[in-house]
Order: structure tokens, then C-alpha cells, then sequence
């Protein structure tokens, strides 16, 4: 058990459907913080553009843009999701794309988590035609073991084992995104009779 779960205030909030917590509201802040460093060193003197991917990127970015102190702007864009499934079918739909054109400016999409990779591979290639001046990953949490394509150039803020994680923007058919933890879904709440 991870040893900030026994914190009383996390237990109180612990969710009754997280089988167990990963990473504490703490640790996460201390992480994002240590994201916000280097991007600040990456970008210094650059015309930086934040693109967050909604929704699951939401509570990242707002934490991430107050972790940069360095000038930029940021852009929002919507994919299809997973609906009530927990796994990608490496069809991405966009909903809402981005309000302004990236051409000539360094480009950063931000994730919330790398699974498959097909969601970022399908953006990365629709973002290169548009040139931007450069175009990086900084994803919150990545997935390596489910990886079916290849993504580069991404930073990532944790390792997750191969389990469906929820909290801190993180969904289960639209849920659990306001949990201030990142924590394991109970595998009884998407597959019932599992106990
Ligand atoms: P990919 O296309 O398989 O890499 O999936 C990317 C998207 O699926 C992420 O941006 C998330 O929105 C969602 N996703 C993948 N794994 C999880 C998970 O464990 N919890 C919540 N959402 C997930
Ligand atoms: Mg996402």
C-alpha cells in the first residue's frame, strides 16, 4: 500500500471504488512542479503554445501553466473518448479542434496518460502539416506496457503498471475526475461479477 495513503486526510477521501492510491495530491503537486522546471528551461525565450487535450487533461494543465513562469498561451482540443469501455480502439474523432493555427509557434500537447499511443500518434501527424516550429508531448502518466505505437519527443510525470487509473482529470465513464489523487479503479466497477 502506498505509505500516503494511510494519511487520515486521504483516507477520508479515498473513494470506495480506488483499490488503492498511486500517487497522493502531494506528490503529484511536487511532480507537475518539476515539469513546470524544465519546460521553463525548454522553452526560455520561445513562443509557447500549451495545447491541452480535453477533457482528461483539464486538471494537468491548470496546475502545470501556474508550474511554467515563462510567457505562453494555451489552446484546447477535444477527441472522442473511450465511452463506458476502458480500453482505445485506435479511432480518434476530433470534437473540437484548436481556435488558433499552431504555423511558426512551439507547439506542447498536453496529456493526461499514454496508453496505446494511437490518440497522440493520430495528433502528433495531424499537428506536423501544420507546421509549428516544434511540436513535444508532456504527458502526466504513461502506460508503457500497452504501447501499440511509438510516440517520441514526450516527458512524461509517472510510470503507471497496467491498470485503469482515475482522479486528478482522470475519468471512468465521465467520473472520479475530481479526486485530488491518482488512484486504481476497483476492476468490479467496469467489469461486474469480477469480485
Ligand atoms: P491511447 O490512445 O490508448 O493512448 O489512450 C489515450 C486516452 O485514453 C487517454 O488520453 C485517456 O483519456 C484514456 N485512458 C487511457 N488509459 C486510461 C486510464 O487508465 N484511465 C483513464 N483514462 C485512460
Ligand atoms: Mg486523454
Amino acid at each position: 500500500m502506498n505509505k500516503k495513503s494511510a494519511e487520515p486526510r486521504v483516507q477520508e477521501q479515498l473513494c470506495r471504488d480506488v483499490e488503492r492510491v498511486l500517487f497522493s495530491a502531494d506528490e503529484i503537486q511536487d511532480r507537475v512542479r518539476g515539469l513546470g522546471k524544465q519546460i521553463d528551461e525548454r522553452y526560455a525565450g520561445k513562443e509557447l503554445l500549451l495545447i491541452a487535450i480535453l477533457k482528461g487533461s483539464v486538471v494537468f494543465i491548470a496546475d502545470l501553466m501556474r508550474a511554467i513562469t515563462i510567457p505562453h498561451e494555451v489552446d484546447f482540443l477535444a477527441t472522442s473518448s473511450y465511452g463506458a469501455s476502458t480500453s482505445s480502439t485506435g479511432i480518434v474523432r476530433i470534437l473540437k479542434d484548436l481556435n488558433e493555427p499552431i504555423g511558426g509557434r512551439h507547439a506542447l500537447l498536453v496529456e493526461d496518460i499514454i496508453d496505446s499511443g494511437h490518440t497522440l500518434a493520430y495528433l502528433t501527424r495531424l499537428f506536423s502539416a501544420r507546421n509549428p516550429a516544434s511540436l513535444e508531448v508532456v504527458t502526466l502518466l504513461d502506460k508503457p506496457s500497452r504501447r501499440e505505437v511509438e510516440i517520441d519527443l514526450f516527458w512524461t510525470g509517472f510510470s503507471v503498471p497496467d491498470e485503469f487509473v482515475i482522479g486528478y482529470g482522470l475519468d471512468f465513464n465521465q467520473k472520479y475526475r475530481n479526486l485530488p489523487y491518482i488512484g486504481v479503479l476497483k476492476s468490479e466497477v467496469y467489469q461486474p461479477g469480477s469480485e
